[in-house]
């Protein structure tokens, strides 16, 4: 059961099929261009969308607004260096924002980023500076269905080649857990053997640390060494290995906007300060309230409870298995913060140029006001600007993130019983075609139409 209770709550929109065809289709069957109003479920992301506890309240209500050096950095200063052990600690409005600073200081043009998976977000900056990223997932994250504990890893044969080779390799980055990936986790003897080949080669190794506390939930119940640690111990020494992280607060420090930059080098830390101070506010609040600075610091404190992860992990695994159930598989094993649908299997009528993960996506929100991301080829594809489909992406799935302390299981098994029904008549779904496609930042701003014959 979840180990908390509820004190506030927020009524959400109960809706009509009839509303929802209607609203839908205004909005170009487009999930971004839907209201709060008009979702049941809101599973579009993990990201900024959790409930705060009443000490993380309380600690917003002791939040100091001084403009530099107040009590609010001091505290959140003392939980992110203790956490993570990096000398210099910088705080950001959210993680995108630590990436634009550290990209920037750290990439040359032409220099190569190195990532088990790059987040969309990360790969943009990394691009932006005129670097190049690359991806090296571990060969067995291309089994959706196998069981292998740690499909999150990167692919250390391929990351030696790399840096044993003549490329400029200006960063290692490794995403823990590996959202693009699946939601799947790095092994701390993943990160282990890459810090050593970074040491080797002279690299800094960086973590995109978003999801740190997940990723050491499921170290501590799938790598035998450290089936004792606590989650807390192992995410310190994750955070031990590499040289510093990139932390997007909005997931792992359950609060609403909030975000990391944290690193030993203390040249590197220079150029980044100054980089936050033009862009994002002086060293001592970097774009967050102190109000914001206090609840982070408690947040990061609440999500290693044991007991908080541990039935976050079987909410999201016994999601799956209802999903499995129902006829609808996804990618195994189960993570924490979301469900990777496979919506090839479920729809093969659907070619990729009709866009599957997006039929399957629209089918849960027209069922059921259930909100959730296309990661398929409308997301990842190569589409030209008529909006044909030339390179469809790898896998057509649909991520259904979930909130942290934000529904119960009674809102997870509604969310089942809505695929269940899907499930029943999968062939009665329509495909989709892109009637406008622009091709910078396509999901966000596409617009599509029904098709009935594929
Ligand atoms: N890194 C990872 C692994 C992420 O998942 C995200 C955001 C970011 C960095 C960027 O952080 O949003 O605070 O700027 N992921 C959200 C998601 C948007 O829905 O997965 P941000």
């Amino acid at each position: 059961m979840e180990p908390y209770r509820i004190k506030v709550v927020e009524p959400i929109p109960i809706t009509t099929r009839d509303y929802r065809e209607r609203v839908y289709a205004a909005g170009g069957y487009n999930q971004f261009n839907l209201t709060a109003d008009d979702v049941t479920i809101d599973l579009l992301s993990d990201s900024g969308t959790g409930a705060l506890s009443a000490e993380q309240q309380a600690a917003g209500m002791r939040g100091d607004e001084t403009y530099a050096g107040a009590r609010s950095w001091f505290r959140f200063r003392e939980v992110c260096a203790d956490l993570t052990g990096y000398e210099h600690i910088f705080p950001v409005h959210q993680g995108r924002a630590a990436e634009r600073i550290l990209f920037s200081a750290l990439l040359k043009p032409g220099q190569i980023s190195v990532s088990n998976t790059h987040f969309d977000t990360t790969r943009a900056n990394v691009e932006i500076v005129g670097a190049v990223a690359r991806d090296l997932p571990s060969p067995e994250a291309a089994d959706l269905d196998s069981d292998a504990p740690f499909k999150g890893n990167i692919d250390l044969v391929a990351l030696e080649e790399v840096l044993a080779g003549p490329e400029d390799v200006g960063l290692v980055l490794m995403t823990i857990t590996n959202n693009g990936g699946g939601g799947q986790p790095v092994s701390l003897e993943n990160l282990a053997a890459t810090s050593a080949l970074c040491r080797k080669h002279g690299v800094p190794f960086i973590l995109d640390a978003a999801r740190f506390a997940e990723n050491a939930w499921l170290v501590t119940q799938r790598e035998d060494r450290y089936r004792f640690h606590s989650p807390r111990e192992v995410a310190k020494l994750a955070f031990r290995l590499a040289d510093g992280c990139v932390l997007s607060l909005k997931k792992d420090g359950i609060v609403h906007i909030g975000g990391l930059l944290a690193l030993n080098d203390v040249e590197l830390a220079k150029r980044c300060e100054l980089l936050l101070i033009a862009t994002e506010g002086f060293r001592t609040y970097g774009g967050l309230s102190g109000r914001d600075l206090d609840m982070c610091a408690q947040g990061l404190l609440e999500v290693t409870d044991p007991m908080y992860l541990r039935e976050r992990a079987e909410a999201t695994a016994y999601l799956a298995d209802c999903a499995r159930e129902a006829g609808v598989d996804s990618v195994r094993p189960a993570g924490l913060h979301a469900v990777y649908l496979n919506a090839a299997r479920l729809l093969p009528h659907i070619p990729s140029s009709r866009f599957t993960g997006h039929a399957l996506a629209s089918e849960l929100y027209l069922a059921g006001g259930i909100r959730c991301a296309e990661l398929g080829s409308l997301y990842l594809g190569e589409i030209d600007e008529a909006g044909v489909l030339h390179k469809p992406a790898p896998f057509e799935l649909v991520r259904l993130a979930i909130p942290r302390r934000v529904y119960t299981r009674s809102h997870l098994d509604y969310v089942a019983e809505t695929l269940a029904g899907i499930a029943k008549n999968p062939e009665q779904v329509p495909g989709y075609r892109l009637v406008e496609a622009p091709v910078m930042l396509r999901p966000f701003r596409c617009r599509l139409e029904q098709v009935r014959e594929n």
